[in-house]
């Protein structure tokens, strides 16, 4: 399945971050803000178990989360959306994947990933802004699918609808969630319009 917010904070925003002429530290600002707002409608469906709890005037029915839950972020570009989400859930684990995609030929390449052997987390948040080809995601599910996660969820800024494509036929029981799907992948694998490098708007090294 694929959610493409309608949410006009989200709209409003993502117009802000794509603006050529937004600065670094204004383009973090979205990222986290337009994160917080997708991770909202990523998990309505999380799971709860009921618990009592203790009021000044007696006792309350309530909830707590019932699943563990992990941030993937995927490096460089989805360091960004870690910090707003994992305000709303402190309880989450970060384990982040290193991958890089190779210039000439769009594939990517693995560089980090210190996951231990068995499964800490029941349901994986991955945290990339920009899903071109999709590899760099098929490529992050595969690895924490082979590490045991069986409840996954996409979450990303903007995405191709070839990278869309590429990352159903891949993983088709993850759904993806995600603020707009854009025209087009250009020659070099770059979403159109897109909104340029999110790695280097971010960290200011375009
Ligand atoms: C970008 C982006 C995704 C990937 C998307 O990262 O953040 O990880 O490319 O492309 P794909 O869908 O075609 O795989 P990049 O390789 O530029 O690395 P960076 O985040 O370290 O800048």
């Amino acid at each position: 399945m694929v959610y493409e917010s309608q949410h006009p904070l989200v709209k409003h925003k993502l117009t802000l971050l794509r603006n050529a002429s937004t600065k670094p530290k204004k383009f973090r600002e979205l990222v986290r803000e337009i994160t917080l707002l997708l991770t909202y409608e990523a998990t309505a469906d999380l799971g709860v178990h009921q618990v009592n709890v203790e009021t000044p005037m007696g006792t309350a029915v309530g909830d707590e989360l019932a699943d563990k839950i992990g941030l993937i972020p995927v490096l460089r570009a989805g360091l960004g959306m870690v910090n707003g989400i994992w305000e709303m859930m402190p309880g989450a684990e970060v384990w982040h994947i290193g991958l890089y995609r190779d210039e000439r030929t769009l594939q990517p390449v693995s560089y980090y990933n210190k996951l231990p052997t068995a499964p800490t987390v029941q349901v994986c948040l991955v945290l990339d802004p920009m899903l071109a080809t999709g590899g760099s995601a098929a490529a992050t599910i595969d690895i924490l699918k082979n590490w045991g996660a069986n409840r996954i969820k996409f979450v990303g800024l903007l995405a191709a609808p070839e990278g869309i494509a590429a990352l159903q036929k891949a993983h088709p029981d993850v759904p993806i969630h995600i603020a707009k799907i854009d025209e087009r992948l250009n020659d070099v694998g770059f979403i159109v319009p897109g909104l340029g490098d999110a790695g280097d708007r971010q960290f200011g090294t375009g």
